[in-house]
Order: structure tokens, then sequence, then C-alpha cells
């Protein structure tokens, strides 16, 4: 979604800005733009798509200012064309925003009924009026008060005002806003990320917060206006930093990224010297009889993995949501449920109001987060984090397999803490999850075979994927990949129902991958094969060294490490992500930005 940025500095801000908004564009744009205090009034420039077009601009008109705001868009209220695209301005105020103003059609009624007047389609720009409006007869800080109080909806401001050169305002209801700490200097942000190059001494607003910066200090308030102190954090060098080396896309150095990924989040849940589980904030699995996980997209599939681990070997039944649905459809959950919210950002804002909605029936709620200054983390009882590092790709791949690692080895605890494990079989299934970094890695061997197959598969227009057990999720989540990033239709089917509809679709065109390394469910695997194949339809089968010696004629195969189905979903991660990744990269597609996608949703 949107990435703001305000900057109160000492220095030009125009490259500050535009450096910034780089780090944010991950989040995913389709026009942008800043404004700064220049010696002539309030300046903006702004352009549609990405941000070398605003930069083109700002080199024809640099922006001479020492503070300003950035922002950029991804379009909710009108398409992204530079006159819709942020800063907005009305009178005296300019202002950029993240989030959706859902009463903003009424407020525009009511403020054009008294005649103002409108140049965009924006709902954004209907606040720049409400507050023009307020600062008629109120102060700054009073008619910004004023203003959110009269806006419905989930997001965050921030708001430079004329007249008022060493400040800027910023509010928070929904999506994150962070505070900046520099020397002499303050800033806002969407994310610690985006103020890396600035400072690592960030302050999270909490949701209803709003705040004023100046050179030297943060005013915070809370929604009744009281003033408040958040706690200043140094935020780990890590969480700030953002480089691709030598690889030529965030995602592909986020797949090779995700052995230490997946090392660190096992470490957090396992002790690798006495091989014991030991979970993160005390958590006893014990005190539970269900586990409801709630989550969006891949984090969804991550969940559904993680629910074959909770039944099979905890016995602890596991229902896996889509927070979207979960959240209005009024489950019906019993008191000795453990609610898990799993989000890489920790802040989807379904995923976010699903487990608001745990917590409001009394459940025991954990957030299952990479970000762990994210608001789930922040409103969960028990936070259960995943250390992939900063994920940038829009696609995500560390994040998943560290969500899918972590959950396995809570099912892990629960069967050891639910009696269904002995010492003896913990430490055996403990050292085997701390093998899978390992074996990550050697599937990351395939690199160069998989390279060659996607030229063939980029010609596609349909492309079905088949699983079996937690290979049906992690199915799902390869046709998600590639539908994501290369923009091929691709659906995935649990192998069995494939002649219950699917098998219709098959035919010379539509390449089918089938992820089956050799378990005790292959064989039925290699039936739907031969019923695949019968009917002229390409197969890759990405499988271990035994299944490779079974792959139906002509079929092209992908071999991945032998190992324990428990952490196959974890080692058949990276072939499937590097099959999207190359297919994408055939087609000439903008991998780590793909068109239309945000990486972290905050809208409904
Ligand atoms: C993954 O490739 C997607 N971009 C998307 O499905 C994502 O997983 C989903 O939006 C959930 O995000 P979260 O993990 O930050 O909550």
């Amino acid at each position: 979604m949107c990435g703001i940025i305000g900057i109160v500095g000492t220095v030009s801000v125009q490259e500050r800005l535009i450096e910034s908004l780089k780090r944010l564009e991950y989040r995913g744009y389709d026009s942008a733009g800043v404004a700064g205090f220049t010696k002539q009034g309030v300046e903006r420039r702004r352009a549609a798509g990405k941000l070398k077009n605003l930069e083109a601009v700002l080199a024809k008109d640099p922006l001479r200012a020492t503070v300003g705001i950035g922002h950029t868009r991804w379009a909710t209220h009108g398409p992204p064309t530079e006159g819709n695209a942020h800063p907005h301005r009305a009178g005296r105020v300019t202002l950029v925003h993240n989030g959706i103003i859902e009463n903003f059609a009424e407020l525009k009624a009511a403020l054009a009924a008294r005649g103002r007047t409108f140049s965009t389609d924006t709902d954004t720009e209907v606040v720049a009026q409400l507050l023009d409006q307020e600062l008629e007869t109120k102060p700054p800080l009073e008619a910004f008060k004023a203003t959110l109080d009269q806006l419905r909806g989930a997001f965050a401001l921030v708001v430079m005002i004329d007249g008022e050169e060493g400040m800027i305002l910023g509010a928070r209801r929904g999506p994150p806003l962070v505070v900046g700490y520099g020397d002499g200097e303050m800033f806002l942000g969407s994310d610690a990320l985006g103020l890396g190059p600035f400072t690592n001494r960030i302050a999270y607003l909490e949701d209803g917060d709003f705040v004023a910066i100046d050179h030297a200090t943060a005013r915070i308030f809370d929604d009744a206006g009281h003033p408040v102190e958040r706690a200043v954090q140094t935020v780990a060098q890590s969480a700030t930093l953002m480089e691709k080396g030598n690889y030529r896309h965030f995602m592909e150095k986020e797949i090779h990224d995700q052995p230490d990924a997946c090392q660190h989040t096992l470490s957090a849940y396992i002790d690798p010297v006495s091989t014991r589980f030991a979970p993160p904030s005390g958590l006893d699995l014990s005190a539970f009889d269900r586990i409801q996980i709630v989550a969006c997209g891949t984090a969804s599939y991550a969940g559904q993995i993680a629910r074959y681990a909770f039944e099979r070997l905890a016995g602890l039944p596991c229902d896996v949501e889509v927070a979207s649905e979960f959240r209005y459809r009024e489950p019906a959950v019993g008191p000795k449920t453990l609610a898990v919210a799993v989000s890489q950002s920790g802040e989807t804002a379904d995923t976010l109001a699903a487990l608001r909605w745990c917590k409001a029936q009394g459940l025991t709620t954990a957030a299952l987060v990479n970000v762990h200054g994210s608001t789930m983390a922040r409103e969960a009882d028990l936070l259960l984090p995943t250390h992939a590092g900063p994920e940038i790709g829009v696609a995500s791949t560390k994040a998943f397999t560290s969500q899918v690692a972590a959950l396995t080895a809570l099912a892990a605890t629960a069967a050891r803490q639910r009696g269904r494990i002995d010492a003896a079989e913990e430490a055996r299934v403990a050292r085997m999850l701390l093998e899978a970094p390992r074996l990550i890695a050697e599937a990351n061997a395939a690199e160069d075979h998989i390279r060659t197959l996607a030229p063939e598969l980029a010609r596609a227009r349909d492309v079905l994927y088949l699983g079996r057990g937690a290979m049906f999720p992690l199915a799902l989540e390869g046709a998600l990949k590639l539908k994501e990033i290369s923009y091929i239709h691709a659906e995935g089917y649990a192998a069995g129902e494939l002649k219950h509809g699917p098998i219709a679709l098959i035919d010379e065109a539509t390449p089918v991958i089938v992820i089956a390394p050799s378990d005790d469910l292959f064989e039925k695997t290699i039936s739907n094969m031969s019923e695949v194949a019968a009917r002229g339809g390409p197969i890759v089968l990405i499988t271990d060294a035994e299944g490779a010696r079974h792959a139906p004629e002509g079929a092209r195969v992908i071999v991945g490490p032998t190992c324990d189905p428990l952490v196959a979903p974890l080692v058949y991660a990276p072939p499937i992500q590097l099959l999207a990744y190359y297919v994408a990269v055939q087609k000439g597609a903008d991998v780590d930005q793909p068109r239309n996608l945000a990486k972290s949703v905050t809208v409904e």
C-alpha cells in the first residue's frame, strides 16, 4: 500500500525524500510525489508511474527545501494519474495519506455545499479540504484533531500547513506510522525501513495517536487529544538494511536467504544443544484444545501446511481460514482455542481485524509475525516471531518458509506438551527441523536446471499445480507465486481432485506442475500424473531421487533432496519459487513490484 514520509530536516530534502520513497517502493505503488516548504511557499512535484518519472521531474525542476513530505500511491479512489498523485493541496494544507477514508463521499458533499471545489477523484483531497476549513477557526493542532474526529476508515496521514514551516503533523488510525528521532531533525514514515538512512531511533505510534514533529521534538497525543509518551526504541540495524547484493532482484536474493531465515527462526523455537522445543513467551499448548489460524494469501498457505503437523503430530485440531472471510463469518469458537494470526508484515488489515475479533471473544491470541514492532505483535497476547529479516520482494518467499518453520516447531511443541511424543521423539523431530536449513540450501542447487525450464512455461496461458497432503497447500502457493509475478493464470489443486473437474482443462498447452516427493501418497500421485500424460498435458515433476525414477515418460523432472514429510514443505518451497521467478524474468516482468500488488495490504 502507499508509502508516506515526512522530514523536518536541516539539509536539502528532495534527495532524502526520494531515497526514503525508494525504500518504500516494495509496498507497491503506481504514482509518486513530494512537496516542501520553499522560499516561494509550498511546492509540489508529482508523476504517474515509477519513481524514476518523479526523479526526472525533479531533475528539471528541483524542490529547494529542507522540510517536506513524500508519497508513493497505490491507487484506491481514482486512476494513477499525476493529478490524483499525492501530496494533495487545499488552501493552507498539503498532505499525503495511506489508507481509505470511508465516509469521504458524505464529507465531500458537505464541503461542496459550503462552496469548496475539488480537483481530484481521491478520498484524500477531502481530508485536505476539511482540515483547511477547520484551520479557518482553529489553531493547527486543534484543527487537526477536529478533522481526525470526522474521518472514518483506516488511514495514516502526514501533513504540512502553510505558515507552520518548521512543523509536520502525522496521524495513525490503522496503518502504521513511526516517528524517527535524528540529531536536530525529526522524521515520520510508514515504517522503520523507510527511515533507515536517517535514523534507527524509532517510536511506534499507537492506533489513534496523532503527532506534531519539529526539528527537536515529537509531541504525541492519543485519540482523545491527551499528551502521551511512546517509547523510543533503537531498532536493529538489520531492520533498516535493504541490499540486494549481487542478485538481480530482491526476490532472487530472498529465495537464497531462506536457509538463514529458517535457521534464525527455528533458533527461537528449539534449543539446539538440548534439542528440546522451547516456545517463545513460555507458550503452553497443552492449555488449548484447538488452534485457529487466521491469515491472508501466502501466510494462509503456511497455516494450511502447518495444519497437517498440528493434527498428525500433536493430535490438536487446527482450523485455517482466510482472515477476510473469518472476520465476517461469526465463527463458533470455543474458549480453549488459541487464535494465531500469521502475517509477514503484522499489518494486513483483514488479519488484524480477525485477531481483534478473536481477542474480543476472550480467546488467547498470538501473532506469528516477521515485523516484531507491528500492530499485530503489539496487540496479541503472545508474540511468536519469525526471523526472516526485511522482505522486500512483494512475492513472499523467505517469510513464507520462516512461517512454516515456526508453525511446524509449534506443532512439535504441542505434541510434546500434550504427551503425544516422548523426549526421544522430541529430540529426533528437533534435529530433523534443525537440518531443514541445510536441505533448503540443497534444494537451491536445482536452480540452473529450473532456469532452463522457464522459456517453455513462459509461453503457457494456464498452468495447473498439483499436490497431496501438505504438498497441496504448497501447490496453492506455487500457483499464487506464478500468478503474482509472471501474470500467467495458475491454479493449485489437490491431486485427487483432478478428475472431479480440472482434468477438463488438460491439453498440450496446459503445463501441470506436480509437487510430489516420494512419500506414502506418491503412488496415488503417479496415477494422477498418468491421467495428465494420457491427455497430452506437459508435466513438470518436482520430486526427490526416488520419485524421479517413476516420472512419466516425457516429464521434466526437478530433483530435490530426500527428506521427511514433516519438513518437505520447507525443502520443496525453493523449487516452486525459483520456477515462478525464472518464468517472470523470462517474460521481462517487474519481479519485485508486480503490477497492482502491494506488499502489505492495509485496506480491506
Ligand atoms: C505473497 O506473495 C503475497 N504478496 C500476499 O499473498 C501476502 O502473503 C498477503 O498479503 C499477506 O501478507 P502478510 O503476511 O504481510 O499479512
